[in-house]
């Protein structure tokens, strides 16, 4: 062999994903594991049903169209006009992926060229920075800071250079729980028209926003056409493991993104589709309750980490809550997270390796409140004889 390393240097330092690693811990160990974002109960019954009918009637069970099943595609969009009061052609303006990952993954590799730079806050959501390194593009963060971790949009205007393609933003914001307010979302449009920027906006947790409101940076002024909306079904229905997301952008965009879709998966998911179009269809009610039960969940872990002696940064959105370890005398998060198995039985993530720049986020660990309340109440005890 050469002495040429074999993983493709774009892809050099990317390892293994830290969820990966601290829910293989969570295994070993036997220990609560609130690292991972997923929840410990599946989504609603009739949801699961439908799958199943979908299943059992041949639906879905052979390659459903490359961009979407129609019934799916035209859920999206009116879930957009019932939500947001936005209109988007279910034939050319929608792109059924294989989750969120997908779509991002395609929108990098479809929109970059080599140079480009790809500005996105950090700490981000680990994907981001390998697909823009996959697509051969340079990221430039820009650090949220705690405690209230809004961005500092002069900071925005300074990071922008003639090579910035694009702007990357998640909101609400994994893993601090900040949701950008109408006011930001506002200069960020501005700055994007009078810079000539694509948007790509990562709206997985659009459901889940205890205070505020979500609102798609794509209904601002000028931003319809330069805008790529992202979401997916895993976080708002509790079922993480179907891996169906959608993209919402113009035409032309959705034409350049399924270009670069076609080639990675092609298709995904079928019977599941047929599924997620029911749960899209849900009655409002259902979308309330979900976020009133996190709401309380949330509560409950924050005030449990804050009994224990954690620095707690109260999430608005999200189903995460950002700690603070200093406070308890730990000097790394890293360290602290691989030890706090054995130490007490709880995983966690630090946030720490979603920053470019390690220093604002030494000391940040990152909790899961997406599990039962006997099992928070259960994390909270044992983190309390920390
Ligand atoms: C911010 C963010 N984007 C995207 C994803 C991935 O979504 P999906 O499972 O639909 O691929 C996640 C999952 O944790 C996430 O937190």
């Amino acid at each position: 062999m050469s002495e040429r390393p074999l993983l493709n240097r774009r892809l050099d330092g990317f390892g293994t994903t830290i969820f990966a690693e601290m829910s293989a811990l969570a295994v070993k160990t036997g220990a609560i594991n609130l690292g991972q974002g997923f929840p410990d109960t599946d989504g609603p019954e009739e949801i699961r049903e439908a799958a199943v009918r979908a299943l059992r009637d041949g639906k879905g069970n052979q390659y459903p169209p490359g961009p979407g099943i129609p019934e799916l595609r035209m859920a999206v969009t009116e879930h957009q006009q019932r939500f947001y009061g936005l209109t988007f052609d279910p034939d050319t303006e929608v792109l059924v992926t294989a989750g969120a990952t997908e779509a991002i993954a395609a929108t990098m590799l479809a929109l970059l060229e080599p140079g480009d730079e790809v500005i996105a806050f950090e700490p981000y959501y680990d994907s981001y920075a390998a697909c823009i390194s996959m697509a051969g593009a340079t990221r430039v963060p820009l650090t949220l800071r705690a405690p209230d971790f809004r961005p500092d949009l002069d900071a925005l205007r300074d990071a922008i250079t003639p090579h910035t393609r694009l702007l990357l933003l998640n909101s609400p914001h994994n893993p601090t729980g900040m949701v950008l307010t109408r006011d930001e979302l506002t200069a960020i449009a501005e700055l994007a028209v009078e810079r000539d920027l694509i948007v790509v906006t990562d709206e997985v947790y659009e459901h889940l926003v205890f205070e505020g409101e979500h609102i798609p940076l794509i209904s601002l002024p000028g931003m319809r056409d330069r805008t790529v909306s992202i979401s997916s079904a895993g976080k708002t229905f509790s079922f993480t493991g179907w891996k169906v997301g959608w993209v919402t952008a113009a035409a032309p965009l959705v034409t350049a993104i399924r270009t670069a879709k076609q080639f990675l998966t092609y298709v995904s998911a079928g019977p599941f589709q047929y599924a997620v179009a029911e749960a899209l269809r849900l009655p409002d009610s259902y979308f309330i309750g979900f976020r009133d039960e996190l709401g309380v969940k949330r509560d409950l872990l924050a005030g449990g980490l804050t009994d224990a002696g954690f620095e707690v940064y109260r999430p608005q959105g999200t189903y995460f809550v950002t700690t603070d370890v200093a406070a308890l005398g730990e000097k790394d998060a890293l360290a602290f997270c691989r030890s706090l198995p054995e130490r007490c039985g709880v995983v966690a993530v630090p946030n720490s390796v979603f920053y470019d720049d390690p220093k604002p986020g030494r000391t940040q660990v990152r909790f899961a409140f997406c599990k039962r309340e006997s099992v928070l109440r259960e994390a909270v005890a044992r983190l309390g004889q920390l």
